[in-house]
């Protein structure tokens, strides 16, 4: 941990009630702390929660339970058994602690329950288990002594402090002389222990810090003493870019500056109490969480020092939010008005969390976590505003917010998130005005199932920047599974290594192609069930080799264009036209002409051409390409759908194309939608599924479903291999749902895109002002996919097998265009060399297909291994 600027040797260790509740976990309390102890002359502040739910007995207590005496009795047994656990002497260690508690029990105050005696029953919890620990430290050979935090943490009084909070959730005084640190530092321990949560009132008494106090009292401690550093030590590992339980692949920030960890403490992650953070701040005392039980992690590391790394941190969501409309048509520029709101608001205890507002509407929000919003409350607010203005109240909405410094620079990156949004009824859009977040309010029912598909956005923009590893750490799914144990690539494998070397020594740039690997992948699609039939997207890989292994696994072919379908026959002149599906865009009449006259399946989107050229469609069979209102895909580019797409007749209309082609006596046999490319979330198709069945009831002659293709591979080393199992089993649901349709898919990429690599040989090796570039012969001519969609694709030295790619460069084509680069900050063995073969992984997929002479480079070879 780095040290503060003035080096005090202390470091304070903040240990919650899971963590001193056994006696394992004390162990490791000592083990930690002694291990402190022994950094550079280092001096150890061990702060101390209460047991676990001893302070929710506390608080019953403090309450005026019935039971109290019960509840008091049962205390005094837990104590009294864990110092037995711990091998003290229970009577010794705890006794007089045991008989103030039973004393506060019988105390007077306690039919009035003062807020005074409030808060010395509350503080009973921290003052057993800190004496607890004190004991059993020393007993294993710590030099550890025990001290009061009312001795040395001050309640201070804010202005329009309730007396309630004056007592029960009190601030403390933030800074010290040097006086004070001396007398803490003549404690005769090198070692000490003391309570969370608890400070001295005023008038002498005892205060708490209420919620989040034991984090609070640590971050207080740290900054009086200067301290090098506190630690946060609790049963996750850290902060998140996301709540793990919603989101598996959110990965752990090692690393944030102040501002963004109070905002990701206030919007969501439930670690670090949002209060915590200002005391180290002001002070400039680096904090970090760490995990008692994988102490190993990095953890989160908080401080001042970290250099702004600009992109989105985290993505939250808080339930529960209510927003309150105000409607008015005497607003504008009127003096006063929002005054008179918020005066109102005031008037019932609630304060405002987001604020929107237009002409005539000002719509707030209100977060349970700060107010308490009752329905009572909220009709007597309402009531009151009513006498100004119009109110709607919409509620449970919820709040889903993203963190991360210069959010404004980012609007450009963030076009997915908006999509996303796109499908829901967004209430308010809020920025903060520090830059430093950016909220969307919907309804509750909405953000269900929504942040694991946002935050893959987030990752597949760009805009939440993971690469740089200062900042991002391992994902919870690696932290609890180990990292992702992907199958070796067939080209790893020593055999196919050695050939493509052989092959390599011929011309390059060069596309191979293995076709166990699309066989593989055709069976398990072919493994799914509730699917009827299967077309393959040729237009990802129309190699005639391909195409025949596909027709072999019981693939049908879907194609584009008249070039298309004349290579299906080519390559399979024996395929079945049955066995042909045409899917064309704004094609000229002869191709549909041709389509029809080979037999193929014809799919329309639009019923211009039903009016323009009734003679080619009239007593035919149709599908109709349907627009459901949305797209998706891992880049705008590659999105099929809503209204600025040009695929699709828009899903309201259809009644309207029925109307022209039963007019023809053209019958409509099948519906078909593919909304984009490359799709992580299996729900996808089922919805798509469902709305098409919706359709397809209300047009009657349809017998097959097509959902199109779009599933997506896994080109990132940490990206999930798509989730065929949840695929499948929404595919059998909804299929359950509507049985009497034949389920057809069209995927192109997951069929063939892992199957390809492209070899290139290095031709330069550069560095310019600090960037080392690797120059390959193939360039963007060979491969457009990453400079059409910032495509990411596995770069691999072949040529040097089992060196560690232990350099970074930028690797990049021939061609003279700025988007001619294959990757960023690639890590390949230091010394790739001219010469050496490379391998672009994963290229099987609109690969070759989408290669061209840009430059007067030629084309790339394909090979193809059987
Ligand atoms: N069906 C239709 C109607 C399509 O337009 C497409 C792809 C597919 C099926 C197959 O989609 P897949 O399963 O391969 O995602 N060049 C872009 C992809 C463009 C996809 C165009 N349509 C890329 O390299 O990512």
């Amino acid at each position: 941990m780095p040290s503060s600027p003035t080096g005090t040797p202390w470091v304070v260790l903040k240990f919650g009630g899971t963590s001193v509740s056994q006696r394992h976990r004390w162990d490791t309390i000592g083990r930690l702390a002694g291990k402190r102890a022994g950094e550079h002359g280092a001096r150890v502040l061990v702060v101390v929660s209460a047991l676990s739910g001893v302070t929710n007995e506390l608080t019953a207590i403090a309450d005026g339970a019935s039971d109290a005496g019960a509840r008091v009795q049962a205390l005094v047994e837990r104590h009294r058994a864990f110092a037995e656990a711990l091998g003290l002497d229970a009577g010794a260690v705890l006794g007089a602690r045991l008989d103030a508690l039973r004393a506060l029990a019988e105390d007077a105050r306690a039919t009035t329950r003062t807020l005074d005696w409030q808060a010395e029953v509350l503080a009973q919890g921290e003052l057993l288990s800190s004496t607890l620990g004190a004991a059993y430290l020393a007993s294993q050979g710590l030099d550890i002594g025990w001290c009061d935090a009312r001795d040395w943490l001050d309640a201070i009084e804010l202005p329009n402090q309730s007396a309630w909070g004056q007592r029960l959730s009190v601030s403390c005084r933030r800074e010290a002389d040097d006086a004070w640190r001396t007398r803490f530092a003549a404690q005769p321990t090198r070692l000490l222990i003391t309570q969370g949560f608890i400070a001295r009132h005023g008038d002498g008494g005892t205060a708490v810090l209420g919620r989040g106090g034991s984090d609070t009292s640590a971050a207080l401690f740290g900054g009086l003493l200067r301290a090098r550093g506190v630690e946060i030590w609790t049963d996750v590992p850290g902060m998140f870019t996301a709540n793990p339980r919603e989101v598996p692949d959110a990965r752990l920030l090692t690393r944030l500056d102040y501002a963004e960890a109070q905002e990701i403490a206030t919007t969501g992650a439930k670690v670090l109490h949002p209060r915590s953070l200002g005391p180290c701040r002001v002070s400039g005392v680096p904090m970090a969480i760490l995990d008692t039980e994988r102490p190993d992690l990095p953890g989160t590391r908080i401080d001042g020092d970290a250099s702004p790394v600009p992109g989105v941190k985290a993505i939250s969501r808080r339930n529960g939010i209510v927003l309150v409309s105000m409607e008015t048509v005497g607003m504008w520029q009127s003096v006063g008005f929002l005054a008179d709101i918020f005066e109102r608001f005031r008037r019932h205890g609630l304060s405002v969390d987001l604020i929107g507002s237009a002409e005539t509407n000002i719509t707030v929000s209100l977060d349970p976590s700060e107010n308490l919003v009752s329905t009572d409350v909220l009709a007597r607010l309402s009531e009151d505003l009513a006498q100004i203005c119009r109110v709607k109240v919409i509620a449970p909405c919820a709040a889903i917010t993203l963190v991360g410094r210069g959010m404004r620079s980012l609007l450009h990156k963030l076009s997915d998130v908006w999509a996303t949004f796109g499908q829901e009824r967004v209430h308010l859009i809020s920025q903060s005005s520090n830059d430093l977040n950016l909220t969307f309010v919907i309804d509750e029912a909405d953000a269900d199932g929504l942040l694991p598909e946002l935050h893959a956005e987030l990752i597949g923009s760009g805009a939440m920047p993971v690469q740089d590893a200062s900042v991002f750490g391992p994902s919870w799914r690696e932290i609890q599974h180990g990292p992702p144990v992907r199958e070796p690539r067939w080209w790893q494998a020593d055999a196919a290594h050695a050939r493509l070397l052989e092959l390599a020594a011929g011309e390059t740039p060069r596309y191979v192609y293995h076709l166990p690997t699309v066989r593989e992948r055709a069976r398990a699609l072919n493994a799914v069930e509730a699917i009827d039939r299967r077309f393959f997207a040729i237009k990802a890989n129309p190699h005639p080799q391909v195409l025949r292994a596909l027709v072999e696994e019981g693939f049908g072919l879907e194609c584009v264009s008249q070039g298309e379908l004349e290579r299906v026959f080519e390559a399979v002149p024996q395929l079945d036209p049955a066995r042909v599906l045409f899917t064309p865009s704004f094609a000229p009449r002869r191709e549909y002409e041709a389509a029809y006259a080979r037999g193929a399946t014809v799919t329309l989107d639009n019923v211009e051409a039903l009016q323009r050229w009734p003679e080619v469609f009239r007593g035919r069979d149709l599908w109709l390409r349907i627009d459901l209102g949305r797209g998706d895909g891992h880049h705008a580019k590659v999105v099929t759908g809503g209204a600025a797409s040009k695929f699709g007749y828009p899903v309201a209309e259809v009644d309207a194309f029925a109307d022209a082609a039963r007019a023809l006596d053209a019958r409509i046999t099948g519906i078909h939608a593919h909304l984009g490319s490359g799709i992580g979330h299996p729900r996808h198709w089922r919805e798509v599924y469902a709305e098409l069945a919706a359709v397809a009831d209300g047009i009657g002659t349809v017998d097959t479903i097509d959902i199109g293709g779009g599933l997506t591979i896994p080109y990132k080393p940490d990206d999930a291999p798509f989730d065929l199992a949840a695929w499948a089993e929404g595919l059998a649901e909804i299929k359950g749902a509507w049985p009497r349709y034949r389920l057809a898919i069209e995927p192109g990429r997951f069929l063939v895109a892992e199957s390809g690599v492209l070899l290139a040989r290095v031709t330069q090796v550069v560095e310019k002002q600090g960037v080392r570039r690797v120059g390959l012969d193939a360039g963007m001519h060979s491969l457009m996919r990453p400079a059409l969609y910032d495509a990411w694709h596995g770069i691999h030295n072949l040529s040097r097998r089992g060196a560690r790619a232990d350099a970074a460069f930028d690797v990049v084509g021939p061609i003279c265009e700025s988007s001619d680069v294959f990757g960023h900050d690639r890590r390949l063995p230091s010394d790739t060399a001219e010469g050496d073969v490379v391998a672009i992984a994963d290229a099987g997929a609109y690969g070759f297909v989408i290669a061209n002479h840009y430059n007067l480079r030629g084309l790339p070879r394909e090979d193809v291994l059987a």
